[in-house]
């Protein structure tokens, strides 16, 4: 199954019709006019595939994942394709205090939280509504003390497949108590296309100055560092292994890159982020209303899975660029807000664009 799919094919639907936890899971297609395809499943709102055409017009997979929903369930420590709450990324030893209480979460990822804790929303069974053959609608209600977080939190994720080749995620969430959120997707890119080997040769751009250094456990110190002088500098295009393996405490943190960029200037108008995959041509831009992006290059990956197209998910395979606000902000008053009260509405837009680069 996993070896007969060719590059450029969707996974059968089949594979993904199962019922998990009571509930249907299915394969969801999005089609634009320009002929690109998108793939994604309510179990968790993976991502499974996008199709773009490369530098010779041929369409290109450029998600590593997999192509069942069996593949996702087996494997979800690495989160691929996934939508992730309630909290994206870390929380310091798993603990924030919300109105004066504290709160303690599952420490999946010792000595923090990651993700959403033991089962986050990128393994639940999301309710889905296909509006359009372009647009999918996404529905959870995360009761209330599920993975330890307040407040009934009802979570609304629409994926619309735009005429240029854009991927737009808009989130939306209410809670009846005050709680704290961070939504996320977790797609994981190669943009030379799935089992196309590493993302070294990448060409990054992040439109930030600043990045939030972390400790040993990649909890944020609690303040920006300039981008400066360092391998963290990405604001002229830069090949993502030019600096990967210097000699650089950040680094050795993050095991390579996986850190939060503070981003100059979020905005749904100009690019955040733009990557180039250095065989296919394809570029991918991002756009946010998001004040952060982890940037994240694969290196827990250690190619223990078997994914679509027979790939195995090697060390730096692929990488992540996920928008949200900066890690463990519940205990970092400096950091932007993630606070939600009863009667606000929580709402924020990411898209992710692909071309062919000039
Ligand atoms: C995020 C984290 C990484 C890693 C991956 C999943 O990107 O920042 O440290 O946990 O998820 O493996």
């Amino acid at each position: 199954m996993t070896d007969t799919l060719a590059q450029g094919a969707l996974p059968p639907k089949a594979n993904f019709e199962k019922t998990i936890d009571g509930k249907k899971t299915d394969l969801y297609i999005l089609k634009n006019a320009k002929g690109m395809e998108v793939a994604i499943t309510n179990f968790g709102g993976r991502v499974v595939s996008i199709l773009v055409p490369d530098k010779n017009g041929r369409l290109t997979d450029v998600v590593e994942g997999f192509d069942s929903v069996k593949g996702y369930q087996d494997a979800p420590g690495p989160y691929y394709g996934a939508l992730i709450g309630r909290y994206g990324n870390r929380i310091a030893k798993g603990k924030f205090t919300l109105e004066g209480k504290e709160y303690s979460l599952y420490i999946n990822n010792a000595p923090n939280t990651l993700h959403g804790g033991k089962v986050g929303f990128d393994s639940k069974v999301w309710d889905a509504k296909q509006i359009d053959s372009a647009t999918l609608e996404l529905n959870y209600l995360s009761k209330d003390m599920e993975e330890g977080y307040p407040g009934n939190l009802k979570a609304t994720v629409i994926y619309t497949l735009t005429n240029d080749n854009g991927l737009k995620i808009d989130y939306t969430a209410t809670t009846d108590k005050t709680t704290i959120v961070n939504l996320t997707n977790h797609t994981y890119f190669n943009l030379n296309g799935a089992n196309g080997g590493t993302i070294l040769d990448h060409k990054v751009q992040i439109f930030a100055d600043e990045y939030t250094p972390i400790d040993p456990t990649s909890i944020p110190k609690g303040k920006n560092d300039p981008v400066k002088g360092t391998p963290f500098d990405f604001t002229q295009p830069a090949v993502i292994g030019s600096k990967i393996e210097d000699k650089n405490e950040q680094l050795t943190n993050g095991k390579g890159y996986d850190h939060n960029f503070v981003l100059n200037k979020p905005s749904l108008d100009s690019p955040v982020a733009i990557v180039v995959g250095d065989k296919s041509n394809i570029e991918m831009q991002i756009f946010t209303q998001e004040p952060g992006l982890q940037f994240y290059t694969g290196n827990f990956m250690n190619g223990q899975n078997t994914m679509k197209y027979g790939a195995k998910d090697n060390h730096r395979t692929a990488f992540a660029m996920e928008t949200e606000h900066f890690p463990d902000s519940p205990n970092e008053p400096k950091f932007p807000s993630v606070v939600l009260k009863p009667g606000q509405v929580y709402k924020t837009t990411t898209e992710y664009k692909f071309s062919v680069a000039k």
